[in-house]
């Protein structure tokens, strides 16, 4: 028996072949469409033995990160994404047709024509071009592993960059001796004399901690940045706040012109399994990204810019436990970028869904945890020189790329 649902509605005790989840076909703000299809896929997967996402090919979603996501958690069940196309009047032809063929993940182009996605390649960074000077806009571009990234476009590109990310550029305080051991700072911070009576609570001392040290790598970063010979700038911005983005890109494009290329770098984690997980976890983590593309590209014409990189993660392309969120989000920035490029086919765009990089958002919890499944960490001057060099001189027309090694199934 064959079912589909349209959102979370669907209950039933009856066992089922198949269930369409249709929930990404509707107009609604990316984050509640997620979600929705989320709480639809769980609320059938007890009586179905394949769920399959469907998602359009005019809308970009990213229901593929989600199939291969709880293809991980769920490995009981058979899930898939299938993206259709524009003319609404083949998907049930279509549609049955993947069905009885038993088609996975993939784009359905017509009866018996199936588009699966591929892994990328490298190229050689002997193709290096230069490219003449141009404003950049690197969102999360001050810290973690987009600011390395961004210093390695310096290097290469030159031009101005303005790095953009929440934190305020908090200066270091003259009793403090310098360090960037955040423990090592809070115990700094606890010592420092105070009046009588004031007491500076353990979450305070935290937060001051964190804030310096924020401060301190935007002022490194920009430091590095200028030592290329190219213009750096910070600017406070929440790529998940439009009024914040507005505010920020409106004042930037007035003082350093047209920006002509995107970085969007900005990324939070709220990793749990798709069982368990909420949907404020879901818009935490939409948010920088998934908003913040709308946000940004509100502010700025893809027909203004020449180059787009969007920093993806491999667990878009593979799926991982406990990403669903962040597995959608991503995929749905690769599936944004092919859409970018049939409506811009001038501008170079590509998608890097990196492996886990040496630094950043990896502790060293999650370090170990890819060790141990045998996936190595992406050094940061190696995944920075990759970023820069593929970005400028790459291939054009291969859009999505997978940094590092391909992780395992189930
Ligand atoms: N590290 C990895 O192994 C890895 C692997 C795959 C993909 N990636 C992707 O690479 C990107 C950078 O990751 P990372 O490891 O460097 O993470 P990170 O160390 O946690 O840094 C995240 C960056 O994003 C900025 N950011 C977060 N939310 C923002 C918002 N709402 N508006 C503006 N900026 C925001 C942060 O700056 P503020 O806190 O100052 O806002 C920071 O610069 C992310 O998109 C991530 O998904 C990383």
């Amino acid at each position: 028996m064959l079912a589909a649902s349209g959102f979370g509605v669907f209950s039933s005790s009856v066992e089922v072949d198949a269930v369409l989840v249709l929930s990404a076909l509707r107009n609604e703000d990316a984050a509640t469409l997620h979600w929705n299809t989320l709480e639809a896929a769980r609320s059938v997967k007890a009586t179905s033995r394949r769920i399959v996402l469907l998602q359009s090919a005019v809308a970009p979603s990213g229901l593929d990160g989600l199939s291969r996501t709880l293809r991980k958690e769920w490995p009981q069940s058979e899930i898939f994404s299938w993206t259709l196309p524009e003319d609404r009047t083949l998907w049930p032809q279509l549609t049955t047709h993947a069905l009885s063929a038993g088609y996975g993940d993939g784009q359905l182009l017509s009866e018996g024509q199936q588009l699966s996605p591929a892994l990328g390649e490298l190229l050689s960074p002997a193709l290096i071009t230069p490219q003449p000077s141009a404003t950049w806009l690197v969102t999360g571009g001050a810290r973690g592993v987009t600011a390395a990234c961004a210093i390695a476009l310096a290097e290469q590109a030159g031009g101005t960059i303005l790095l953009a990310g929440r934190s305020a550029e908090t200066p270091w305080p003259e009793d403090l001796p310098v360090t960037q051991d955040l423990k090592a700072l809070r115990g700094l911070l606890a010592a420092r004399p105070r009046a009588p009576g004031v007491r500076i609570s353990p979450s305070e001392l935290d937060r001051t901690a964190r804030a310096l040290l924020a401060g301190a790598e935007i002022r490194d970063t920009l430091a590095a940045i200028r030592s290329t010979g190219a213009v750096a700038e910070y600017i406070t911005m929440d790529a998940g706040d439009a009024a914040s983005v507005d505010r920020a890109l409106s004042a930037a494009q007035a003082r350093f012109g047209p920006i002509r290329g995107i970085v969007h770098g900005a990324g939070v984690l709220a990793d749990r399994l798709a069982d368990e997980k909420t949907e404020a976890e879901l818009r935490r983590v939409f948010a920088p990204k998934v908003n913040g593309l709308e946000n940004i590209l509100r502010n700025i014409h893809p027909s203004q810019l020449s180059h787009i990189a969007f920093f993806s993660s491999a667990a878009a392309f593979f799926g991982n436990r406990g990403q669903s969120d962040y597995a959608m989000a991503n995929a749905l920035l690769a599936n944004a970028a092919h859409r970018l490029t049939s409506e811009a086919p001038d501008l170079r765009i590509k998608v890097f869904h990196w492996g886990p990089w040496a630094g950043g958002m990896v502790d060293a919890a999650l370090a170990t945890h890819f060790e141990a499944q045998g996936i190595p960490l992406i050094p940061i001057e190696e995944g920075a020189r990759i970023f820069a060099t593929e970005l400028l001189a790459g291939d054009p027309a291969q859009i999505e790329l997978v940094v590092g090694e391909a992780w395992p199934a189930g």
